[in-house]
């Protein structure tokens, strides 16, 4: 069994400063083998945001790998946008945007998904797709991670990520497993099984694990059990205000059949 724990939108900057060291204590209490940190390390990708945030990793005990979000390229400083929008990230976080991992049969690919144009909407292009197909093993679980979601559910007000259908079509057919996903601050997993689709793909869509924007009700990571083919999501939730996390629901999940279905919870 390999054990990942999936945590993004860490906001620091406008982060819940109390909720730091409890989530900090969870995840670390985990065990997990991998930390995949899906973007939005920063609220306003400031200096000292940075830092924090690079704190916060050095503190993990498992190796942890990141991609960008939005928030951690400038929104209001143009000029840096255009010139070098990722520079503060490469020297606080990590000079690779998109780093791969591997954990027993588990593979972690990264893409970043942030465009300095489509600050909001982000992109995927043709490249980035590509590499990540070719990077997928052979008799492993591949996951891809990227703060943009590839599928919207009805009613989600954002644009979704330019190239997101071809991107997953392409997916779909090179054997990637997991999509890993962040930035609407809201928690799903499996939403788009049974539909219709090949469901070859697995849709897991963190919240937040760390922003105090009141409307996000609550803070939470997600953690990945995989075991063959057959993976166990827990989410820890700590809802606003409490700085604890709760007992974790776990959700099932099995591709034994080439197809993602979720199995029933026998908790
Ligand atoms: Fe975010
Ligand atoms: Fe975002």
């Amino acid at each position: 069994m390999i054990r990942v724990a999936f945590l993004t939108d860490l906001h620091f900057g406008f982060h819940r400063a109390a909720l730091e060291g409890p989530l900090l204590a969870r995840v670390n209490a985990c065990a997990p083998s991998l930390v995949v940190i899906g973007g939005d390390v920063t609220h306003r990708g400031r200096p000292a945001q940075f830092a924090a945030a690079a704190a916060f990793l050095s503190r993990l005990d498992a190796p942890w790998m990141a991609v960008p979000g939005n928030h951690d390229l400038p929104l209001f400083d143009l000029v840096q946008r255009l010139a070098a929008p990722r520079a503060a990230y490469r020297a606080a976080i990590s000079a690779d945007t998109q780093p791969v991992r591997r954990a027993g049969a588990v593979r972690v690919m990264g893409v970043d998904s942030t465009d300095r144009l489509a600050w909001q909407r982000g992109a995927i292009d043709a490249a980035q797709t590509a590499r990540v197909c070719a990077t997928a093993g052979a008799g492993l679980t591949n996951i891809a991670v990227l703060h943009h979601p590839m599928r919207h559910r009805p009613g989600v007000d954002k644009a979704l990520m330019r190239g997101a259908p071809a991107a997953l079509a392409a997916f779909e057919g090179a054997g990637i497993h997991v999509v890993l996903t962040g930035h609407l601050h809201v928690w799903s997993a499996g939403a788009f099984l049974g539909q219709g689709g090949p469901d070859r793909v697995l849709h897991i869509q963190g919240g937040t694990a760390l922003c105090g924007r009141p409307s996000d009700r609550q803070n939470e990571f997600a953690l990945l059990d995989f075991d063959g083919a057959d993976l166990t999501v827990q989410r820890h939730v700590a809802p606003m205000p409490d700085v604890a996390f709760g007992s974790p629901p776990a959700q099932r999940f099995s591709r034994a059949s080439g197809r993602w279905v979720a199995l029933p919870d026998t908790a």
